[in-house]
């Protein structure tokens, strides 16, 4: 420590002697495999970085910095003052996940910048350099210079990507959070974004903008600040500052991930290698899985959370859910609306939920002994509307209760418009925060804190973004974040057909989503209402796809709790296609993305744990496309059948989206296997050895 303060004021006092201007330092550093270079210079008394990948301009020179509330800040009269770097390759297992064995091979380049003007003070930006991408953070050390309740009022870092960088976003800072159709253009035409952002540059390289290990802060999104040059906008608190803190203190890292091609991109592990080691310790009880339930039937107007006649959460309806997973293999029943609180206007009644009292026509502790006696657990359901005084209020009587009834994976909800999460602060005053400002990312960490005392996993919907937290806390399962199947039940208009070729390189490249795939009656809204006041959705809602593609979803939307969303008496008229979702697993050995272009296509290829079978899954936007994949990754000089699950000769998401080949095929590693795909088509292969 004292050795750092001397460095800081001779730092301060070089600084005035000789001009910052005069005496710019610039430091480089490589990834391990050297296509990587990071440049950090203090040119013009400015902290700037810059990348670039195999020799060409990834980021140009952009700047980092940060500002305070009370405090000088971090923008202009800064100097290198020390810098040091270190280097590791080790590996380490996750519990469960899309791979089991992750490497992190990296070089370290810290650098320390003091300023000249003002009181002494410096921070270091901490740069860590993988082979896939690059990851930096700020660390603001304990100093006199930072005393006291410090306030983020502004985050200076840059990305400047370039103008003509091709982009693919969804918006920030609107009402409805995440969930949104993605855009896709030049890079000067982003105006905010959410990350991750993913851009193609013209040499085909790629590249997307994240962070990670996102704790005690506000989340990141961008804006455009000049024509190509994005910069970090982090979403505020009610108080008006954008994150409140004390030195010491450090912010998540910013990420960017960088590949020769698209598909490179799903293969990078650098968010997960930047976040923390496990926190829980055995986390066995996280138990992956499929699971039904009691949900799409709301969604489409066949039944009802609440109580207008159409109750869906009823004992007796659960029991058929609850049989038919025992039936198929699934190990989780969700069950939507069976607490108090959802009759009438739920979206806005987020004061009215009670957590652990059910409706009178719904028994808990019968059903939980029910599932239970079948090898099936209830899946938990805490919908908030956003009051999260309201929830907090309840919830460790509400986990005490399902942890008691056995239940092991609870969803939550924040149905409430971005900017309207309600709470009431510590004097009393009702606030209103965003779902990704620090108040909110703060509270998900008491709740998956909160639920793993007990044992179980959580998977909010509208949460705030995945930064990778599941390595520290593996029972954080799953989320939403995007937009999801219910879209395609109500979205006006519903996810369009490249939506999951987007997906993949986008949404996906931040960890699990809870998309709910498997919808097998795809014009559901075309069918006459249940009741005459209830009418149905408008029939242009609908998932645009093949049936084949819906099956494709499940090896290339990774999440380790996976849905079959439709309902049973639809499965039922399907069981052929059905048998690929009772086969698919929801835990990985490995995971390989084998071919792809963003918002066209993708082919994802996995390796199921503790086992020797593969899956395949690939899928195409409305445009069709014959896919010839080489089946490298199957384990050399194994001989396999394949059990393929494709569009027909005939399918096609509009006019026969129901059109399937279900075959058996033998292959062996090596191969080359060629995919017709339909328009808005696709392809779910499962891999079984055999011997030779
Ligand atoms: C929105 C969620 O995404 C959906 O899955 C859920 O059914 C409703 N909110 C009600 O909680
Ligand atoms: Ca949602």
């Amino acid at each position: 420590m004292f050795r750092f303060h001397i460095r800081i004021v001779l730092a301060f006092f070089a600084a005035l002697l000789a001009g910052t201007v005069a005496n710019a330092e610039t430091l480089t550093e490589t990834s391990p495999d050297g296509q990587i270079t990071l440049t950090v210079s203090d040119d013009g008394g400015m902290a700037r970085y810059a990348l670039a990948y195999r020799g060409e301009a990834a980021i140009a020179p952009s700047q980092l910095g940060l500002l305070f509330r009370d405090h000088h800040g971090f923008d202009g009269h800064l100097a290198i003052a020390g810098s040091t770097r270190a280097a590791s390759d080790s590996t380490w297992e996750q519990p469960w996940g899309e791979r089991r064995v992750m490497r992190d091979n990296h070089r370290e380049l810290a650098v320390t910048f003091a300023a000249s003007e003002g009181p002494a003070r410096s921070m270091t930006v901490r740069f860590r350099l993988f082979d896939d991408g690059v990851g930096f953070r700020y660390e603001l050390q304990e100093q006199d210079a930072l005393k006291g309740e410090v306030n983020v009022m502004e985050e200076l870092t840059q990305f400047a990507v370039g103008e003509d960088t091709q982009a693919w976003w969804i918006p920030s800072g609107l009402f409805n959070r995440y969930e949104y159709i993605y855009r896709n253009g030049p890079a000067s035409e982003v105006e905010t974004a959410h990350t991750p952002i993913t851009f193609r540059k013209a040499s085909g390289v790629h590249f997307s903008i994240h962070e990670a290990a996102l704790v005690d802060y506000s989340a990141m999104s961008l804006q455009q600040q000049r024509p190509g040059t994005l910069k970090a906008r982090l979403s505020p608190r009610s108080d008006g500052a954008l994150v409140q803190t004390t030195a010491p203190f450090h912010t998540p890292w910013r990420t960017i991930q960088i590949a020769p091609d698209a598909k490179g991109l799903i293969n990078s592990g650098l968010i997960l290698n930047l976040n923390e080691p496990n926190a829980l310790g055995d986390v066995s009880w996280v138990e992956p899985g499929k699971y039904v339930g009691i949900w799409w039937a709301m969604h489409i107007n066949e039944r009802s959370w609440g109580h207008d006649g159409i109750h869906g959460a009823t004992t007796e309806e659960t029991k058929r859910y609850i049989d038919f997973a025992a039936e198929h293999g699934f190990n989780g029943v969700l069950v939507e609306g069976w607490n108090v609180g959802w009759d009438g206007d739920w979206y806005y009644n987020g004061a009215l939920f009670r957590f652990a009292e059910a409706f009178p026509d719904f028994d808990l502790a019968e059903l939980g002994a029910y599932a239970q006696s079948k090898g099936v657990r209830i899946i938990g359901h805490h919908e908030t509307s956003g009051n999260i005084t309201n929830y907090e209020n309840q919830m460790e009587a509400a986990f005490d209760l399902y942890q008691k009834n056995g239940v092991a994976t609870v969803k939550t909800g924040y149905v409430a418009d971005a900017g309207r999460i309600a709470r009431i602060d510590e004097n009393g005053v009702p606030r209103y925060e965003w779902h990704d400002g620090q108040i909110m990312v703060d509270h998900h960490l008491r709740v998956v804190r909160e639920a793993a005392k007990r044992h179980i996993a959580i998977n909010p919907h509208e949460p705030v973004k995945d930064t990778g937290l599941r390595r520290t806390y593996p029972n954080w399962v799953s989320r939403e974040g995007a937009r999801g199947m219910e879209y395609n039940a109500w979205g006006s208009p519903p996810n369009p057909p490249s939506h999951e070729a987007t997906l993949a390189f986008t949404r996906m490249l931040s960890g699990p989503m809870d998309f709910t795939p498997g919808i097998f009656d795809l014009r559901h809204n075309s069918r006459p209402p249940v009741r005459a006041d209830i009418p149905r959705h408008d029939p242009e809602n609908f998932a645009q796809t093949t049936l084949a593609k819906q099956l494709a979803l499940y090896v290339v939307l990774y999440s380790p709790i996976q849905m079959a969303a439709d309902l049973p008496e639809n499965y039922a008229k399907r069981m052929d296609a059905f048998q690929f979702i009772k086969d698919v697993p929801t835990d990985w050995e490995e995971s390989v993305a084998l071919d792809g272009a963003v918002g066209e296509f993708v082919a994802i290829a996995r390796k199921k744990r503790g086992s020797d079978e593969w899956f395949l899954g690939a899928l195409t936007d409305e445009n069709p496309r014959a896919l010839t994949l080489k089946l490298d990754f199957l384990d050399p000089g194994r001989r396999y059948v394949a059990q393929v699950y494709r569009d027909g000769d005939k399918a096609d998401w509009q006019t026969n989206p129901y059109d399937m080949a279900i075959y058996e095929q033998r292959v062996r590693a090596g191969e080359t296997l060629t995919l017709p795909l339909a328009s808005s088509g696709g392809a779910a292969i499962r891999f079984v050895p055999v011997g030779d």
